[in-house]
């Protein structure tokens, strides 16, 4: 009888190795661990067998049972994970290959510029500080020698807010960030380096190179002894690191009522290199800032000596720089939340 239930055990893991679905893997079981499978039959005539014979034959077909139950068990977790991959792959789905990356936004083109901006200033020690939008016709005009009639006041129509007049003036929606210039002077003692980024207003229609809202960062430098040639190696370094090593920079005389003397700074084309096109109005140079030496009226009025410290300003559109950059060539698309120009950048 012991040679049977060894028989019956080879052949029976002989075939459990061949098997390789789960009905066969069933119809297995039945016939070798079903009500009348030979081991069942074995077991139920132990009773008929001598107590020494019942011993040797009862431990080695309960031990088969165990170890035939126990191979099924296995077996069987072995093709229904087989199967669910199979399954998977059916679907075509490969379930090793990395995720499928979710689009995240990014930062807004006009947000990158005012920090790379700041970035390039920030390294040559000037901080980063800020104005309100709803400004005081003192900080916006006064302070910066436009008082009420100066002509400069006609190119820069602005949006007037009636409901608050106090000693600074009347209220508006700031003209340029000059504004915020006129307040680190107020509030800060030199030496100052301050670079002043944000928004600014103009009663303006829209078009291709206008729009009524757009952005501008001016800048201030007062300490003794500061010279035109800081203004010129300061800018001239902004232009070399924003525009690039080589970009050709040409400074002229031009009039701001808070300088004297101003200037404005031009890049060289990069469209034609200098020898003219539409894009520099056949002139080779595309106009970027306006800048000059801090008048002393400005300086004295937020109480600073101007016979002791002298000063530079300058002011630059955050807009056009980029648009010069990289051949944008209609300010509203920065406005128009279009997913399509703004992915791009
Ligand atoms: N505020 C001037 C404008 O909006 C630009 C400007 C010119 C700013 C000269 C300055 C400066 O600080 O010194 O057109």
């Amino acid at each position: 009888m012991s040679e049977q239930i060894e028989e019956l055990k080879q052949k029976a893991l002989q075939e459990l190795k061949r098997i390789d679905n789960i009905k066969d893997l069933e119809s297995w079981r039945v016939h070798y661990l079903g009500k009348k499978s030979p081991l069942t039959q074995i077991l139920r005539s132990l009773a008929t067998l001598s107590i020494e014979e019942r011993k040797v034959v009862g431990a080695a077909a309960n031990q088969l049972k165990t170890l035939l139950e126990s191979s099924v068990e296995e077996k069987g977790q072995t093709l229904r994970e087989a199967q669910i991959k199979s399954e998977a792959q059916k679907e075509s789905i490969d379930i090793s290959l990395p995720g499928r990356p979710y689009p995240a936004g990014h930062i807004h083109p006009i947000t990158q510029t005012i920090d790379e901006m700041c970035e390039i200033f920030g390294s040559m020690g000037f901080q980063v500080l800020e104005g309100p939008d709803v400004e005081w016709d003192y900080y916006n005009f006064e302070a910066l020698n436009i008082p009420a009639e100066h002509p400069a006041r006609d190119n820069m129509s602005s949006f007037w807010i009636d409901t608050a007049e106090g000693e600074r003036g009347k209220q508006l929606l700031r003209t340029h960030t000059t504004a915020v210039t006129a307040r680190t002077l107020e509030k800060n003692k030199p030496p100052i380096r301050a670079i002043e980024p944000g928004r600014l207003f103009r009663y303006e229609a829209s078009d291709a190179t206008h729009v009524p809202m757009f952005h501008q960062i001016d800048g201030i430098a007062v300490d003794k002894g500061i010279t035109m040639g800081d203004l010129k190696g300061t800018l001239y370094e902004f232009s070399r690191r924003f525009f690039g090593e080589d970009r050709k920079v040409r400074f002229r005389v031009d009039y701001f009522p808070f300088v004297e003397p101003g200037v404005e700074m031009a890049i060289e084309c990069m469209v034609c290199h200098g020898g003219g096109c539409r894009l520099c109005k056949s002139s080779g140079w595309l106009e970027i800032l306006g800048a000059g030496m801090t008048h002393p009226d400005v300086l004295r009025r937020a109480g600073i000596d101007p016979e002791e410290y002298t000063s530079f300003a300058f002011g630059i559109g955050v807009e056009r720089p980029h648009m010069l950059r990289y051949g944008v060539d209609d300010i509203r698309l920065y406005f128009t939340s279009d997913l399509r120009f703004l992915k791009q950048f």
